[in-house]
């Protein structure tokens, strides 16, 4: 999706440059426009780097530029592109040059010009906020449709306080991204993923390991993210493009996986346990390559620490899936690690189907929910099955989590 951000002339203009990273966070192409006086608060070099973008500053390519048909017709083609414009600062210049339908420079003609939703957020002085000229205009403007985002109070840069100051970049971004009808229903959780395969190292050169791709997991912190989460990614080794906007944590053993785990989980709100954790690794690791006359005939192995089990023992409140693959009795096997592990769902999916489980694009996933009752979902894109789990867990964090509210009543403690 593409998002028009029009800069505006007042000393807030700097902090467009956030806005243009939490938007691109959420993998929205940002254009910048820039009213001339913006330009003496920030240059274009700055929105141009950030946002990948030519900045747009002028009608006609600006002064002494050879004017022609490309740069006429430009405000037309962004206002057609683009699925919402915000003005961030929207100084009351702007806003009353937008509520008199006026178009005399780039930004104004492109309000006019698109069919686009528009949020404004609005940051001046407090006298000029107050005047009831600005105050009628925002009324004109909240009436035809236009999305306000109310400025803050504070301590502004003319030294008086009180309202003016631009709202938080995080309340601007909350209007575009419902204007885009972008869902933000996770907005304010903490999302822990675990992804990938563990390797465990026999010598210097030899591991073992499964054939996790790290697609499902990286789905699942992609989906969290675009509804608004907050993203850690602990992931073994995989061959796939992170996610951006999400923190990434690459480990290689069950034990570097379980380090940075516990490390995150008391910041964490939701922990999906996606990740093909190796269940036994080599007992003794050699620091050179083992010769084939000195190999030994068998491998002696010792578990690995069981982390999903250890985060169930060591939460505070959090909400815990896990995921089981399996090859055969898929239900009893996740009804029975459901119980075991105390969780409040459990996604498990049969690696013998087509189209489901390691390496593959699709996953054919059956919810396991505390009680036994069971879903299966059809064929999908892992991307689409991840959003499915999230409804889940959406729904389930809204109730009381029946894992906790056993265990409690059962008096133990986590
Ligand atoms: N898991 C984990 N740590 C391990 C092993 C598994 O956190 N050492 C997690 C996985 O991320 C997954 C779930 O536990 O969410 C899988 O459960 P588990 O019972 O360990 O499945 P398997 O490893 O397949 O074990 P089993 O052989 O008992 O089926």
């Amino acid at each position: 999706m593409r998002v028009a951000i029009g800069v505006a002339g007042g000393i807030a203009a700097y902090k467009a440059a956030e806005l243009v990273r939490v938007l691109q966070e959420r993998e929205l192409d940002v254009q910048v426009v820039m009213t001339r006086a913006a330009r003496e608060f920030v240059t274009p070099l700055t929105f141009a780097a950030l946002s990948g973008h030519k900045v747009i500053t002028e009608m006609f390519g600006g002064p002494g530029a050879e004017p022609n048909l490309e740069s006429a017709i430009e405000h037309i083609a962004v206002a057609q592109a683009i699925d919402a414009l915000v003005i961030a600062p929207a100084t009351a210049n702007v806003l009353a040059k937008i509520a008199h339908g006026e178009a005399d420079d780039f930004l104004t003609t492109l309000c006019l010009a698109t069919k686009a939703p528009i949020v404004l957020a609005p940051a001046m002085n407090i006298n000029m906020w107050e005047n009831s000229a600005t105050q009628e205009n925002l009324k004109t403007l909240r009436e035809r449709g236009f999305r306000i985002v109310e400025p803050g109070e504070g301590h502004l840069a003319c030294g008086m306080t009180g309202p003016g100051r631009l709202a938080e970049v995080e309340d601007i971004a909350r209007a575009i991204f419902d204007v885009l009808e972008l869902k933000n229903d996770l907005a304010g959780e903490t999302v822990l993923v675990t992804a990938g395969p563990t390797e465990e190292p026999l010598d210097a050169v030899r591991f073992l390991s499964n054939r996790s791709s790290g697609r499902m997991g990286y789905a699942l912190a992609k989906a969290s993210r675009d509804r608004g989460a907050r993203v850690i990614l602990v992931s073994g080794p995989a061959a796939i493009e992170p996610p951006a906007g999400v923190t990434l944590e690459r480990v290689g053993t069950a034990e570097e996986m379980a380090r940075a785990v516990f490390h995150h989980l008391d910041a964490s709100t939701i922990v999906l346990m996606a990740a093909a954790v190796a269940d036994f690794r080599p007992a003794e690791v050699r620091s050179q390559k083992i010769k084939k006359q000195t190999v030994a005939r068998s491998l002696e192995l010792v578990p690995t620490i069981d982390i999903l089990a250890e985060v169930s023992r060591r939460r505070r409140g959090q909400l815990l899936v896990g995921f089981a693959a399996e090859t055969e009795n898929l239900m009893e096997n996740a009804r029975a690690k459901l119980e075991a592990k105390g969780l409040d769902l459990v996604v498990a999916n049969d690696l013998t189907e087509a189209g489901a489980g390691f390496g593959s694009e699709t996953n054919i996933v059956t919810l396991v929910f505390p009680g036994g009752r069971a879903e299966k979902l059809e064929k999908m894109d892992k991307l689409d099955a991840a959003r499915r789990i999230l409804d889940e867990v959406v729904r389930m964090k809204k109730l009381p989590s029946p894992a906790m509210s056993t265990s409690w009543a059962r008096g133990e403690s986590r």
